[in-house]
């Protein structure tokens, strides 16, 4: 299975917001053509309904099937719920062609801190019962280790160590994030934790870029691909 996975969208009628890098993205992935396509939140600057408006724009124009989360930048001004109106539901799971994805919503209204929270946790644990024998990718907002160069660490879930016992005692494969805009692989135990960088923000450490995962029944391969340039660099 071929996966594109773009974060930090940012969408805004502001200088911040590379509309360039936004279209140029979006035509290299729909070329690429994959199965699906996550969006680890981060879909708009401040919640608010023009943002949401001219985030559905672009992601209309994914051809793709979409699976999108929630930011902390999407949760401001009460907008967890205009998520729920224009996006979806905020945490869900399913599974598709014999892998079990997960959507985590990782954010509060306006606060930046990830937060789980033991009711969510509960809920996932759950819901892992049903992929019992399959490969399980489980995606979410923010931070579950710390990621070099992404400045002081507020940026990790507040609950994190309960994140990880979860995750490691559900035998997931690949947990993918964003956030800080700082692309980064950890490899934890063979668990492996995938952040990608802003796809459209120019409050970017790096150039705008999203991730190529291909997920064979063992193998696992993550390829960056550079909106603009179209530049790839193979990561695992
Ligand atoms: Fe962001
Ligand atoms: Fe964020």
């Amino acid at each position: 299975m071929k996966i594109a996975h773009i974060s930090d969208l940012h969408c805004a009628h502001t200088y911040m917001f590379n509309e360039e890098a936004m279209k140029s993205g979006i035509k290299r992935i729909n070329e690429e053509n994959p199965d699906l396509v996550i969006i680890t939140g981060d879909l708009t600057d401040w919640g608010i309904k023009e943002d949401y408006e001219y985030a559905l724009q672009f992601i209309e124009m994914i051809e793709a099937e979409k699976l999108i989360v929630p930011g902390n930048h999407d949760e401001r001004t009460d907008g967890y719920r205009k998520f729920e109106r224009y996006i979806g539901k905020r945490y869900f799971a399913r599974a598709i062609d014999g892998i079990f994805f997960m959507g985590l919503d990782s954010a509060d209204p306006d606060v930046d801190t990830g937060h789980m929270g033991r009711e969510l946790i509960a809920w996932a644990k759950k819901e892992m019962e049903k992929a019992k024998d399959m490969r399980k990718v489980v995606f979410f907002h923010h931070h579950l280790l710390p990621i070099p160069h992404t400045g002081r660490e507020r940026n990790i879930l507040t609950d994190a160590p309960d994140v990880i016992e979860f995750i490691m005692d559900s035998e997931v494969s690949l947990v993918l994030g964003g956030h800080k805009h700082v692309p980064w692989v950890w490899n934890l135990n063979g668990l492996i934790i995938s952040h990608t960088a802003s796809f459209s923000s120019r409050r970017s450490p790096v150039e705008n870029s999203y991730n190529l995962i291909e997920i064979g029944d063992e193998s696992l391969k993550i390829e960056r691909v550079y909106n603009v340039s179209g530049k790839r660099e193979k990561i695992l």
